[in-house]
């Protein structure tokens, strides 16, 4: 059975479309029936990573799993496995989509694994009443190129977007839909009869290049899906059908939300103020941190100096946990910050400059991934 999204007691709700409350990641891992990253599995990966472990694992920010273990299996006997994600096209990519890409980054850097980037550019077109097909198509370039800009090796990233790519997509998609009822997408996605079809039928599209490494290799090949923990329900429903129509139950890797600048939820492309854009300016970056990034300081400077702020519940902090790679500097940055030494004004500059310098790299890249489009994308 599939367990239902989220559980009636709770003061948050995750899904793929919104993300309220003050998320508990560990109640997650039980409504999700998903796993935890323990330490024997943390030591498995640096050992297999050349003995180097990436932060975003150390520090929990990827924190959970399903199957990992058996990738790691085909990992570690030189067998082929796939990485596979994605990016549905609705605005301008923000620093919450890219933290999992970076990720993914680091694992085909290590591990050595051919990736394949899902662009469904219907996804968004059929959830949104107020996006319309062409918008989604001009968002989908520019969401390539930031793709392209994290730094994905061209020789084994192919990018493809769903209503080009369909012709390959659609037989797959077919025998999910088969095994999938309308009562089980209505649990899984929250749907009710109001809703369009389309919305009853898109987690099949999403499901299918979890299989398109069999489909590719010829064989039963493993596929790792690392995400943020919102799109897990899509590859519940996938690994549920999966064995059924022959191919392998994909494997996840799913991390937690960056927190939005405003207290609360994920970042959501819907609300400007509480994001930060690939594409934004140094003088916007500036400016939004400034002015909306919670802070978890004290109302007056002789409190703060007196009291200490709480790094546990400012974002510019909690932002810095994913930017900052430097252990010992984040450290100090902490303690700094929890006895009043550090003043909410200053860490806020000290994100702001971490963040400038991290999209100077990435606009440069974006200009030249603009160039270097044909040589990721799997046509037709
Ligand atoms: N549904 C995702 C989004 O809203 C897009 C997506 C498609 C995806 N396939 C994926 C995300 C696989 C993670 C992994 O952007």
């Amino acid at each position: 059975m599939i367990k239902q999204l989220s559980l009636p007691e709770s003061s948050f709700t995750v899904t793929p479309w919104s993300v309220k409350g003050d998320v508990d990641y560990d109640k997650l891992i039980t409504q999700f029936g998903v796993k935890k990253i323990d330490d024997a599995l943390l030591k498995r990966i640096k050992k297999l990573a050349g003995g180097e472990i990436h932060p975003y694992l150390r520090r929990g920010i990827f924190f959970s799993h399903m199957y990992l273990d058996k990738v790691l299996d085909a990992v570690e006997k030189k067998e082929k496995a796939y990485l596979y994600t994605g990016r549905a096209p609705s605005g301008p990519v923000h620093l919450g989509h890219l933290v999992p890409w970076m990720f993914t980054k680091w694992l085909q850097d290590k591990f050595n694994m051919p990736l394949l980037f899902q662009i469904p550019d219907e996804e968004k077109v059929l959830f949104k009443d107020n996006l319309t097909a062409q918008e989604a198509e001009r968002w989908t370039m520019e969401n390539i190129y930031d793709i392209i800009a994290v730094g994905f090796d061209p020789k084994k990233t192919k990018i493809f977007i769903d209503t080009e790519y369909a012709g390959h997509m659609y037989k797959h998609a077919c025998s999910v839909a088969k095994k999938t009822t309308a009562s089980t997408a209505k649990a899984l996605f929250g749907l009710t009869d109001s809703d369009n079809v389309g919305k009853y039928f898109y987690t099949c599209m999403q499901s299918v290049p979890a299989f398109l490494p069999t489909v590719m290799e010829g064989k039963k090949t493993p596929c790792l899906i690392p995400c943020a923990i919102d799109q897990d329900v899509h590859f519940r429903l996938t690994r549920d059908v999966a064995e059924g129509i022959g191919f392998p139950k994909p494997a996840t890797i799913l991390c937690r939300f960056l927190p939005a600048l405003a207290a609360g939820g994920k970042m959501s492309a819907s609300e400007m103020d509480t994001l930060v854009a690939a594409t934004d300016s140094p003088d916007v970056v500036r400016k939004k941190i400034m002015k909306y990034a919670f802070s978890g300081g004290r109302d007056n400077m002789e409190e703060h100096r007196k009291y200490g702020g709480n790094p546990d519940i400012d974002v510019a902090y909690q932002w810095l946990m994913f930017f900052e790679e430097d252990d010992a500097k984040l450290k100090k940055i902490h303690d700094d910050y929890k006895s009043g030494k550090l003043l909410s004004g200053e860490l806020k500059m000290i994100l702001v400059d971490k963040l400038n310098a991290f999209l100077k790299k990435h606009q440069a890249a974006r200009e030249k991934a603009k160039k270097s489009v044909e040589k990721f994308m799997l046509r037709d």
